[in-house]
């Protein structure tokens, strides 16, 4: 292995679908551990390597307790805003594992699979619009962002003449630029869940939000403040990652129509979105901070050390993926951590992959002609301080 020197992060990828060539990698003979620096010049740990980030992933030595003061933030902006409680992705044990324990009911393979149905009237709903519509398109707003919406909306019982002003606050969550438009959602959430779970006290529906209210909110296992904050929690986590997905992973497939063809004949799509979600890897940076010493990958990180694991680097490990930088739909990408690992492993993984596995065929299969409207040099990605992903997919068909 060879030193690495310590390079910036988060840096921009400059291609969408590939992670930042300027980060360590162990396919490069680099450590699978090594020291990176942030904006405001501190240095926190980067891991690499895979071996080492699924033995970090399950170890308690490391927090995801947001309200430390070491915990590692990427830009100025976030620095200002992070420092605030967030639930569950948030907190560590035992506080996490109850509240992981009030919601894994909801999000079983079970529940699913009997989203799918749902699932499968959204999308051919959405494209029916387009369809009527004509080309071109833009299917990011079209498309990508609306699905998983419209199923969050869903899932947790939010009523649908509420959707439009729904989705325009997770637009603006989503495509807000610095500051002010992402505070601002964020506030009207906040009061529009308020209001919500006041009216659903009164008048009890379906969905998850209905099930919290009885089961946890009126026997006081959590209280009002908590249950609105697993909703927006639940809301962001679920939204913009799978509007990435869905968007990113159609780039992707334009630009490889060898694999799309394969997608096209009906190739295993579950094994084809597994390995989507190892490639594009859009939630990279995943991040902790150290509350004791750990040894690892040949060094020794030190209680209050920050530490990040790039998903994007870790699941191009060519150890455990041979040919890493290549999209192969049919190579069963098994135990990659674009989902994370450990307690904090996406809980919304389920739906996430149902979403994936109905949207992108129906799409492709809908749309046969689908095609770039622009260079795709000309498609605008998001830079490498937030989920990664594209800003707009300019399409025709
Ligand atoms: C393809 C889409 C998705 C990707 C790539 C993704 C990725 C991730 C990752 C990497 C984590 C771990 C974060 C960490 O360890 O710090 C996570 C956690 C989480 N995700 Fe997802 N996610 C997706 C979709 C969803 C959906 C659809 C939902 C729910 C509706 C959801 C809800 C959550 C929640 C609640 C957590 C926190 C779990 C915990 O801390 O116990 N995600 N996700």
């Amino acid at each position: 292995m060879t030193q690495t020197e310590t390079v910036a992060f988060p840096q921009n990828r400059t291609c969408p679908y590939h992670p930042p060539a300027g980060y360590p990698s162990t396919s490069r003979g680099q450590q699978p551990v090594s020291r990176v620096r942030l904006f405001d010049g501190r240095t926190v740990w980067l891991v690499t390597g895979h071996a080492e980030a699924r033995s970090l992933l399950v170890d308690p030595r490391l927090s995801s307790d947001r309200e430390n003061p070491a915990f590692p933030v990427f830009t100025q902006r976030l620095a200002k805003t992070s420092v605030r409680r967030v639930e569950l992705v948030g907190v560590d044990d035992p506080e996490h594992r109850a509240q992981r324990r009030m919601l894994i009911p909801s999000f079983t393979v079970r529940r699913a699979a009997a989203l799918r149905p749902s699932i499968q009237e959204i999308v051919g709903r959405l494209l029916d619009a387009m369809v009527e519509q004509g080309p071109p398109a833009e299917l990011v707003d079209a498309f990508a962002l609306p699905v998983p919406s419209m199923v969050i909306c869903a899932l947790l019982g939010v009523p649908y003449a509420d959707h439009d002003f729904f989705e325009a606050q997770s637009r603006k969550l989503l495509r807000g630029p610095a500051g002010s438009d992402v505070d601002e959602a964020r506030e009207a959430l906040n009061e529009y869940f308020h209001t919500l779970i006041a009216r659903k006290r009164r008048h009890p529906g379906e969905g998850l939000l209905d099930e919290l209210i009885a089961k946890q909110l009126e026997t006081g296992s959590v209280d009002l403040e908590e249950l609105v904050r697993l909703a927006q929690i639940l809301l962001v986590a679920g939204h913009e990652t799978t509007a990435n997905m869905i968007s990113l992973g159609t780039f992707t497939l334009l630009r490889h129509p060898d694999q799309l063809a394969l997608m096209r004949e009906g190739a295993g799509v579950p094994v084809a979105v597994e390995e989507l979600l190892r490639f594009l890897s859009i939630v990279d940076g995943l991040s902790r901070v150290a509350v004791e010493d750990i040894e690892v990958g040949g060094v020794t990180v030190r209680a209050g050390d920050g530490v990040l694991l790039s998903a994007a680097v870790i699941n191009r490990d060519a150890s455990v993926y041979p040919a890493p930088d290549e999209l192969d739909l049919g190579r069963g990408a098994r135990n990659h951590v674009a989902f994370g690992f450990g307690i904090h492993q996406c809980l919304g993984q389920n739906l996430a992959r149902a979403e994936l596995e109905i949207a992108l065929p129906a799409l492709f299969g809908r749309l046969p002609g689908l095609r770039l409207a622009v260079p795709a040099e000309e498609v605008p990605f998001k830079p490498g301080d937030t989920l990664q992903g594209l800003v707009e997919l300019p399409v025709t068909w």
